[in-house]
């Protein structure tokens, strides 16, 4: 009798969760479809083209798709350094045509680019930046960027081709058309520092 009773309980209680597990499933597609249509209502089609001002083929992404993800798709060689938390340069870009075409800036990526070197007006953080509509036109800042006081030193004896930057800062460490010296690259070193202290930062 007491055996049956428990048995009874543990279906009860298996009928109990094959519920609460089916309601929150129904709960999740509503949700999914709910916001489907919304952004089809809101933003028109579902898909957005991106423009890259030196590349005639625009990137297509989804809807809310940040604009790094536009980046990526174009096989731009992002560093994302702080992997896309808004906290550092490498996902600069500057947008030529359609700023209302994406998220409004978070505090967080106003702070970041109010200590980048470079940022104008029309600077975005990609990673910040989600796609709403269709009409972006976006441009890069001219440059490399490196990731360590390494990455520099395996330039040593080399002449630049493109501006060397501070992944952090976006500073320009070395300018265009210089050849890389052992001696001029010593103040350098300090990129380490500037990536270590970012790293804590990300938790
Ligand atoms: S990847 Fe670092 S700010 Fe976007």
């Amino acid at each position: 009798m007491a055996a049956s009773a428990h048995g009874d309980l543990a279906v009860a209680r298996m009928r109990g969760l094959g519920f609460w597990t089916t309601t929150l499933r129904r709960c999740s597609i509503l949700w999914a479809s709910a916001t489907f249509v919304w952004s089809f209502l809101r933003y028109g089609t579902f898909m957005k083209s991106v423009q890259f001002h030196n590349d005639g083929v625009p990137a297509i992404i989804q809807t809310q798709e940040r604009l790094l993800d536009a980046l990526l798709a174009k096989s731009v060689p992002v560093k994302m350094l702080c992997g896309g938390r808004g906290l550092c340069a490498t996902c600069h870009v500057y947008i030529d045509k359609g700023a209302d075409c994406l998220t409004p800036q978070t505090e967080r990526e106003k702070l970041t680019l109010s200590m980048l070197t470079g940022a104008q007006s029309n600077s975005r953080l990609a990673c910040q930046s989600k796609v709403l509509k269709d009409g972006l036109i976006v441009s890069l800042p001219r440059g490399l960027y490196v990731e360590s006081f390494s990455d520099i030193e395996k330039l040593i004896g080399k002449r630049t081709t493109t501006p060397i930057l501070h992944p952090v800062s976006g500073r320009v460490l070395i300018q265009e058309n210089k050849i890389i010296t052992r001696s001029a690259i010593g103040e350098l070193r300090g990129v380490d520092f500037d990536v270590q202290q970012l790293n804590l930062n990300k938790s």
